[in-house]
This record gives structure tokens, C-alpha cells and sequence, in this order.
């Protein structure tokens, strides 16, 4: 009997299967506003593309909340499961919360796929949870055609140490806490063509928390974070310069890529959602380095790490603290100067 290839279930790798910037805008349109949306007690809503939910609970404290759901990346079901969770609780480290509880979705192929399997993706789930200290309350589970894996999370932060994306200022220094290639290697792996060591290289990063990177962000005074997933490097930091009024300065040498992922976009690896990426902020980079620096930037990462802001001072103690790298900062002009 061989081995069951989760990724051949997938039609996309992981959140490269995310809608586009820009879709995704098309699609909240009709919704803006609308009063289901707003509410006096609402810190962070649909309107900043914040990577969670912020709503005050009174006594200075504030419920931190998030969904996200993919199809396989990888091909072992424990290790899709363990980067599921890490994934899911990103979104609420990214903005200074600590994770509380969580509610577990499964969408899975009855007739392709043993319920085994399934069970196995659910204790990868539940090891990663159960290291991040949040508490899994329940679930739902439907019978669909492609195995689809997540999590709906809740944190608690304090009302004054949200982290936002919209607090940047020009001259912040950028920290990243994880590398990038993600995207590249997951194509890769789908494609079979992915060396063993890479794999688990990838996987080693995807399922590492960003636990530390995320209670640290206080601690240095941290002016914006988001985490880098579907939309990639550029697009996420793009956000962050918009929502905070202000351009970056990236340099490129300095940007951490995980070892082999540069040979696997030579040879094709090269996502569907990162291509869509690359469309929608092209024409806001600035750069006159070759195109394969654009496609990292734009490479579509699963359970990615934090992109963080701190003023420029206190940036090199944050880094050291969370084991990250410093690969920019910030200006007063717009868009991405990539140099
Ligand atoms: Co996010």
C-alpha cells in the first residue's frame, strides 16, 4: 500500500488557495458598513484588512478573534494539522493576543479518503493547540470534496496593547520572524519535486508558532505587526503601509529565503495565488533587481511569520528576543522601493 500524497487532494497550496487582494475587496464591497459589521464596542472590524477582529469586552480587555481554513500544503496529515493550528493562532499573535479557545473545522472527502487519516490531521491540530495553551471547545465537521482543515480562534488582549497594522511611522525599522520560499516549496512538494530536506525545513517553519514574536511585540513597542500568509511579503507589508500612511525600503540581500527555495522557482515551482499576488503589486514596487526577487516577494506563504514595526531603537532588542531579521524600514513616502 503506498503512502496517501494529502496534496494531491488540493487544488491549491495552503493559503495560496486565499481569494486576491483585490477579489477579496470586490467581495466585502456589498457588505461595507452594513450594521451587522458595526457595533460601539467594535476596536477592529471588515474595514482595515487587520488580520483579526478586536472587540472591546469592558475592564480594559478586549476578545481577539479569527478563522482560517486551507487545504492540504503538505502531505503528512499530522504535520497539515500542526500547521493548521499554528496558522490559525498567527492571526492573534499578530496582534498581541494571547490565544483563549478554539473551534475546529473539517471538511473531508468520505469516499477518497479514510476518516484515519482525518483523525491523524485533528492530533497534529491538537498538539499545536495544546502548545499555544489554547483550549479547543468544539468543532464542525462536513462531508465535502477536498479536505479542507482549521480553526476559529479567540484571544484576550488588553484594550491599549493591540497591536494594529496602522501604527507605522516613517523611519520604524521592519523585522521579519520567519524566512520566506513557503509557497515555493509547497508548489514543489505537489508537484513531487521538492528534496526531503527542504520539506522538512519548510515544515519545521509553517509549524513553529509565532507565540514569542507575538508577546514581545509590547514588550519593544511594536507599532504595526500582521503575520505573512496568502498575499505574500510585498502584499501584507503593502497593507501595512497603506493602513499606516507610509512607503518601505526593503533590501533585498537582507530578507531571509529558506535554503533550495530559489533552485525550486527556477524550475517552476510557482504558485497560482502567488502569481495573482504579483499582478496586484507590481505597479507598486519599485526595483531594478530581476524578477525573481519580485516572486519571493510576492511568494504566498502558509502560517508565514510576523512582519513587525518598531522604532528604529529598540528593532535590533526585538529581533534578538524572537530570533528575527531586520529587512528594511519604513518612509514617509508610498508603496515598496526595493533595492
Ligand atoms: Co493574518
Amino acid at each position: 500500500m503506498t503512502e496517501t500524497r494529502l496534496t494531491k487532494y488540493s487544488h491549491g497550496a495552503g493559503c495560496a488557495c486565499k481569494l486576491g487582494p483585490s477579489e477579496l475587496s470586490d467581495l466585502l464591497g456589498p457588505i461595507r458598513g452594513h450594521p451587522a459589521t458595526t457595533h460601539p464596542s467594535l476596536e477592529v472590524g471588515l474595514d482595515t484588512g487587520d488580520d483579526a477582529g478586536v472587540f472591546s469586552i469592558g475592564e480594559g480587555r478586549s476578545l481577539v478573534q479569527s478563522v482560517d481554513i486551507f487545504t492540504p500544503v503538505v502531505d503528512s496529515p499530522r504535520d497539515w494539522g500542526r500547521i493548521a493550528g499554528a496558522n490559525a493562532l498567527s492571526d492573534l499573535y499578530a496582534m498581541g493576543a494571547e490565544p483563549l479557545t478554539a473551534l475546529q473545522f473539517l471538511a473531508w472527502p468520505r469516499d477518497q479518503l479514510p476518516f484515519a487519516t482525518a483523525s491523524d490531521v485533528m492530533a497534529g491540530g491538537m498538539e499545536l493547540m495544546e502548545a499555544a495553551g489554547c483550549t479547543v471547545v468544539g468543532g464542525h465537521s462536513i462531508d465535502g470534496p477536498e479536505p479542507t482543515y482549521g480553526f476559529a480562534v479567540t484571544g484576550i488582549a488588553p484594550s491599549d496593547g493591540v497591536v494594529t497594522n496602522a501604527g507605522a511611522k516613517p523611519g520604524d525599522v521592519l523585522i521579519l520572524t520567519k524566512p520566506l520560499g513557503i509557497g515555493i516549496i509547497t508548489t514543489a512538494i505537489k508537484r513531487g519535486i521538492a528534496p526531503d530536506d527542504v520539506v522538512k525545513t519548510a515544515i519545521g517553519a509553517m509549524a513553529a508558532l509565532n507565540d514569542v514574536a507575538g508577546s514581545e511585540l509590547r514588550v519593544h513597542g511594536a507599532t504595526a505587526a500582521t503575520d505573512v500568509t496568502g498575499f505574500g511579503l510585498a502584499g501584507h507589508l503593502l497593507e501595512m503601509c497603506s493602513a499606516s500612511g507610509v512607503g518601505a525600503e526593503i533590501d533585498f540581500d537582507r530578507v531571509p529565503v529558506i535554503e533550495g527555495a530559489l533552485e525550486l522557482l527556477e524550475r517552476g515551482a510557482w504558485a497560482g495565488g502567488s502569481q495573482r499576488n504579483l499582478k496586484s503589486v507590481r505597479g507598486s514596487i519599485k526595483t531594478d533587481l530581476p524578477d525573481a526577487a519580485m516572486r519571493l516577494l510576492a511568494d504566498a506563504q502558509t502560517s508565514g511569520g510576523l512582519l513587525v514595526a518598531l522604532p528604529a531603537e529598540r528593532a535590533a532588542a526585538y529581533a534578538a528576543a524572537v530570533g528575527g531579521w531586520e529587512i528594511g524600514r519604513l518612509s514617509d513616502g508610498d508603496g515598496i522601493a526595493l533595492s
